[in-house]
């Protein structure tokens, strides 16, 4: 395979790396019925790709397309390699890990079972899971139903990056969480985006203008608009139009607090 040259004879900046993930003309049904009707944007291979919109947009569909757990049909490229025609099992073996929705912990299992059974490596990064999640080592035999939601969703979150995965697919990961737990999952995002690039489904506008590099907004099964989240959010006309929301009128809340945990 033959990279992107790495000289640069005009001694400019380097060309931009070239996407980790290509969506095109995305479209999805489940039943029958349409939920995706056609979505095109690419992630960059680095930082927090967010993706926005109402209720009932689009936005799990669009995650759930690509990892082929519903009917979908358009193009998918992970690292410039067609990935639409693969089996799910095929599209995570890639590199494409996923965070979905419920935060899914095994609840009977404990903390250390919970990662135990998430390993598909033979190296798995356990250390970086442990810096980035000391809490859940100390609550290593605690059972994860026992958990609050917030731990539960960082236990969700690291039985993802324990495995080499090229991409992150992180579905709502905030929603339901009180204020100063929203602070401590954006914290470990975060850290988690350091390592690998994640596209991130969020309502949380807080969350999104701290964490989003750019953003995408999903409206009726489209993309409405994409490009950087911070000017998406500085529109009041589209993030109302599109969001039903006044971005300006969010409170800072508990995130200028943040690091209060660390
Ligand atoms: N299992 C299903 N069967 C039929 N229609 C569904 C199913 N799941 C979702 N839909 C429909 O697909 C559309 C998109 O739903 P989706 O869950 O992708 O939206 P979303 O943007 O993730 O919403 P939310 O913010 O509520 O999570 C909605 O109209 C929804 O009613
Ligand atoms: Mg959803």
């Amino acid at each position: 395979m033959s990279g992107p040259s790495t000289s640069d004879p005009a001694g400019g900046f380097p060309p931009p790396a070239p996407p980790i993930l290509e969506v095109s003309n995305l479209r999805c049904t489940i039943g029958g019925q349409q939920v995706v009707e056609d979505v095109t944007f690419s992630v960059p291979s680095t930082g927090i790709t967010a993706v926005l919109g109402r209720n009932g947009a689009g936005k799990t569909s669009t995650i759930r397309g690509i990892l082929g757990l519903i009917h979908r049909r358009g193009e998918v490229r992970l690292a410039g390699e067609r990935i639409d025609g693969l089996a799910t099992h095929r599209i995570v073996q890639r590199g494409v890990g996923y965070v979905p929705e419920d935060r899914e912990v095994f609840s009977k299992l404990t903390v250390a079972e919970n990662l135990a059974l998430a390993e598909r490596q033979r190296s798995p990064r356990r250390e970086l899971v442990e810096a980035l999640f000391p809490d859940l080592v100390a609550r290593r035999d605690q059972a994860a139903g026992t958990l609050s939601g917030g731990q539960q969703q960082m236990v969700s979150v690291a039985r993802a990056l324990l495995n080499d995965n090229r991409i992150l697919l992180v579905d709502e990961p905030t929603k339901g969480l009180a204020p100063k737990i929203v602070t401590e999952v954006a914290d470990a995002l975060e850290e988690a985006a350091k390592s690998v690039p994640i596209l991130l489904v969020e309502q949380n506008l807080d969350v999104v203008r701290r964490l989003a590099g750019d953003a995408i907004v999903i409206s009726g099964g489209r993309v409405a608009h994409a490009g950087p989240a911070r000017d998406i959010l500085a529109d009041e006309d589209l993030t109302r139009r599109l969001l039903g929301v006044h971005a300006e009128a969010e409170t800072p809340d508990a995130l200028s607090e943040r690091s209060e945990s660390k």
